[in-house]
């Protein structure tokens, strides 16, 4: 089993706030980002279920799959770089799994999601410039062009909440 790299922080809002002082990610850090990804389709399922429209819930349940996906991309840039075969981890053994303390879709909470989407696109697309290879780099800058779409649909969640 691959385990959250020793200097990373411990929770995941400690560690998101880390990544984005970040510029040329070490290899460390793309395993720490996985982790971070891989939480991410927990928190999106979790966000689902505080909604009973079903719109919204889908949309919710699409980003947090593409999360999933995220980490499958960090997991093949770690491959290409070092030749590692490194493992995402299971919610049990992700110490980034986990809720971020919300209880209810308010517009704040939806709103600081879609700028924490947007954030992460312009996040990938540094590390991409910064990781020094171009296969690694692709797969960095195609999370960063699905984290726009996920902003993107964090909106039309927030018009369907709305409704
Ligand atoms: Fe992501
Ligand atoms: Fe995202």
């Amino acid at each position: 089993m691959t385990g959250l790299p020793m200097q990373m922080p411990r929770d995941g809002m400690s560690a998101y706030a880390y990544f984005l002082t970040v510029k040329q990610p070490t290899i460390e850090d793309l395993k720490g980002m996985m982790f971070l990804e891989a939480s991410g389709q927990g928190l999106y399922d979790g966000l689902a279920a505080l909604t009973d429209k079903e719109e919204a819930q889908q949309i919710l349940a699409r980003n947090g799959r593409e999360e999933r996906a995220h980490a499958h991309r960090l997991r093949r840039a770690i491959r290409i770089l070092t030749g590692e075969i490194v493992e995402v981890p299971a919610p049990q053994d992700n110490p980034y799994h986990g809720a971020l303390g919300f209880d209810a879709l308010t517009p704040e909470v939806l709103e600081g999601l879609v700028g924490a989407e947007f954030d992460g696109e312009t996040l990938y697309n540094i590390w991409a410039d910064g990781v020094g290879n171009d296969d690694a780099a692709r797969l960095l800058r195609q999370n960063g062009r699905e984290e726009r779409r996920h902003g993107d649909r964090m909106r039309k969640v927030m018009s369907l909440l709305r409704e």
